[in-house]
């Protein structure tokens, strides 16, 4: 079985990252969706926030498994046998940072294949960052992110 692990902060997960996942499904058996706790990291919501919403936006989709991982991430693609990590490029500006982590996991885990996977235009220029930003500031975000995430950041934000 060909599995492929999509590693990320998903603080909070988006529609990018949704139409990610739906591309990846169509070329992988299974797909790992792997939830980052950093403890150097700050991160808007909790591991186990983060973990809830990602399940319910995925729910219905099968061929997912959501985990939450604190270690390495080459270590996780070992463990789980993957022979891909999925990341997202939207611009030039992701290339830098993107390469030398691609570049690094080969060197810790060279059977696996880092495979980026360009989003849906529409959602080139979003970014969990971003939405953070406005939704701070009741701003629009709703064709941006999946219902529940929306009603979890007016929550944290007190708009509700
Ligand atoms: O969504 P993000 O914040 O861009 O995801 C970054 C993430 C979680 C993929 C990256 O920080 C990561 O892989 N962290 C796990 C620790 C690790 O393996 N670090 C070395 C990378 S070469």
């Amino acid at each position: 079985m060909k599995i492929a692990i999509y590693p990320g902060s998903f603080d909070p997960i988006t529609n990018g990252h949704l139409d990610l996942i739906r591309r990846a499904l169509n070329i992988f058996e299974k797909l790992v969706v792997a939830i980052a706790d950093n403890p150097e990291k700050e991160y808007l919501f909790t591991t186990r926030e983060r973990e809830k919403m990602v399940k319910e936006s995925l729910q219905g989709i099968e061929k997912v498994e959501v985990l939450i991982f604190s270690g390495l991430l080459a270590d996780l693609a070992k463990q789980k046998n993957a022979v891909a990590i999925i990341r997202g490029l939207r611009a030039v500006s992701d290339f830098e940072f993107e390469f030398q982590m691609a570049l690094m996991n080969r060197n810790l885990v060279p059977d696996t294949e880092t495979l980026f996977l360009v989003p849906s235009e529409r959602f080139t220029y979003l970014s969990s960052s971003l939405i953070k930003d406005i939704a701070r500031f009741d701003g629009k975000i709703d064709e941006f992110v999946p219902k529940i995430v929306g009603k979890a950041l007016k929550k944290k934000f007190d708009f509700i």
